[in-house]
């Protein structure tokens, strides 16, 4: 009999009201059944929201820096299980043991960034126009907030939401990706830990509620409700548009972390060496499957061929596997629709597009792999800018290489498509890096790196349909959880009249 778990709801594990449950199963091995979740009512999450309301309004008044042990211990307990976790995650959602350790990794640094934050949330103070007065702006928390997260960094997301959202005195109702349940129980059953170790017998229940299930159902709840005042999700540009929608339409603050097509350009006068394993990283690593993943590759005219040859004699020899074993490079695709959807655009690539399939392009299925939902990392060249396969977020481990003849142009492709998320220039000449760095139209530029690999303490977001213009990490999150309160302070002992008694 697999474990069957719970949801949390206003402090309580809980079976979910109507006995319904979905299975969730390892993506390298679909005989592994790794357990069963609960598929949440309508009414369940109804009454989580009305939890985390009360909660709100006794957790808003614990002073920051309390709220911040909690996250500190979050933080130590996160660590402690940091192997544990990483085992669990790679088996839930495929990638590579090292990426689930930098994953857990990512939700430390988020704890401990949060839990000192609890000793800053810094506001402002301005000198008043009226003698006798003292202006000053603090941060005040929002209310209840609802949360939905994808499964491709089932820690590290979760924790750049919650965690600075919980510091600055919001309670949660939190929706985790059905194709990763278990980590986020995980992080759940943590937080309430250290909830109840730090508060003791100040526990507040309903500051953090877990509510396995279906957008169709729990996210929809979440968006429309009137008693949720805050919507962060990360996810597909088409779900946001709805989010933001249903949402706006009760005037939520909503924060969307969407889509990307993020390009690694690659100029004639770049350490070739350098920029083929940035390559191979940004566009294999996690199997393709990050919103920053590299998915296109402009390369110079003067470099194309050799580099072509190198680059695919490298991505051939990538080993395919559970990537909880030793020496594999890249895990499988984390579901069947997943890789058949991932397939559909290599079809398109090859049919519609007409583009050079250069690599892969097929299941993998030799051996073991035969188990699981892998696909091989595939390459296609020839490929221009107005094809589907250089325009359309694929989210698998697909390469499209474009050929470019000057920097302006690299840019301009680059620049080329509704997103703007991640992306990366390699050269050695310091004029085109600062140019690049100024007219590419991104959230994110890196000069000699891959697309990917973002640091919890610097913004994370991107422009265009990539989101609606909020940050997450570092400093630049804790706007989007507190509004700002201007508070006026007359000490002359009579009225003044702003704008009237001074001019
Ligand atoms: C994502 O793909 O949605 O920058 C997040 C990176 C990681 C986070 C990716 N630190 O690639």
């Amino acid at each position: 009999m697999s474990e069957k778990y719970k949801n949390l709801i206003n402090g309580q594990w809980r079976e979910p009201a109507g006995g319904k449950y979905s299975e969730n199963r390892n993506p390298a091995d679909n005989n592994d059944l790794i357990g069963l979740y609960p598929s949440s009512s309508k009414e369940e999450v109804e009454e989580a929201i009305k939890a985390a309301k009360i909660a709100y309004e006794k957790w808003r008044l614990v002073p920051a820096p309390k709220r911040g042990d909690v996250l500190k211990l979050v933080g130590d307990l996160m660590n402690e299980k940091k192997d544990e976790i990483a085992f669990e995650m790679t088996r839930e959602m495929g990638k590579v043991f090292a990426e689930t350790k930098g994953d857990v990794q990512e939700g430390i640094d988020t704890a401990y960034y949060a839990a000192s934050e609890g000793r800053r949330l810094f506001g402002h103070t301005a000198p008043s126009e009226l003698p006798n007065k003292l202006n000053l702006s603090f941060r005040t928390p929002i209310g209840v907030g609802g949360f939905i997260t994808p499964w491709n960094f089932p820690m590290a997301i979760p924790t750049w939401k919650l965690f600075p959202a919980l510091v600055c005195g919001n309670t949660c109702v939190f929706k985790p990706a059905e194709l990763t349940p278990k980590t986020a129980h995980t992080l759940v059953e943590i937080i309430d830990k250290a909830m109840r170790e730090v508060l003791g017998k100040d526990y507040i229940p309903g500051v953090i509620n877990l509510l396995h299930g279906k957008g169709s159902v729990v996210g929809e709840v979440l968006i429309a409700s009137p008693d949720v005042d805050l919507i962060s999700f990360t996810g597909s540009t088409s779900v946001g548009k709805r989010i933001s929608e249903v949402a706006g339409s009760s005037l939520k603050r909503v924060s969307l972390e969407l889509g990307g097509k993020n390009a690694q350009i690659v100029m004639d006068d770049a350490n070739q060496e350098l920029a083929l394993e940035a390559v191979l990283w940004g566009a294999f690593g996690t199997t393709g499957q990050r919103c920053t993943a590299t998915s296109r590759l402009i390369l110079h005219k003067n470099i194309h061929d050799e580099f072509m040859k190198k680059l695919i004699d490298r991505a051939k020899k990538l080993r395919l596997g559970y990537g909880n074993n030793k020496g594999v490079d890249v895990g499988p695709v984390v579901s069947e629709d997943q890789r058949n959807s991932v397939h559909g655009y290599v079809k398109i690539g090859k049919d519609e597009d007409k583009a050079t399939l250069a690599l892969g392009g097929e299941f993998a299925t030799e051996g073991d792999l035969n188990k699981g939902w892998f696909y091989k990392p595939t390459i296609f060249t020839n490929v221009n800018r107005n094809m589907r396969i250089a325009r359309e977020e694929i989210f698998g481990p697909v390469l499209s290489v474009i050929k470019t003849e000057s920097l302006e142009e690299a840019i301009d492709i680059l620049n080329d498509t509704k997103y703007g998320l991640s992306s990366s220039i390699f050269t050695q000449d310091v004029n085109s890096a600062f140019k690049a760095v100024r007219d590419i139209k991104a959230g994110i530029t890196y000069i000699n790196g891959a697309t990917i690999g973002a640091e919890a303490h610097m913004p994370f977001g991107g422009v265009k349909e990539t989101g609606n213009g909020h940050r997450e990490g570092g400093w630049t999150v804790y706007d989007f959880y507190t509004e700002w309160k201007a508070v006026y302070i007359d000490y002359s002992g009579k009225l003044q009249r702003a704008q009237i008694d001074n001019y």
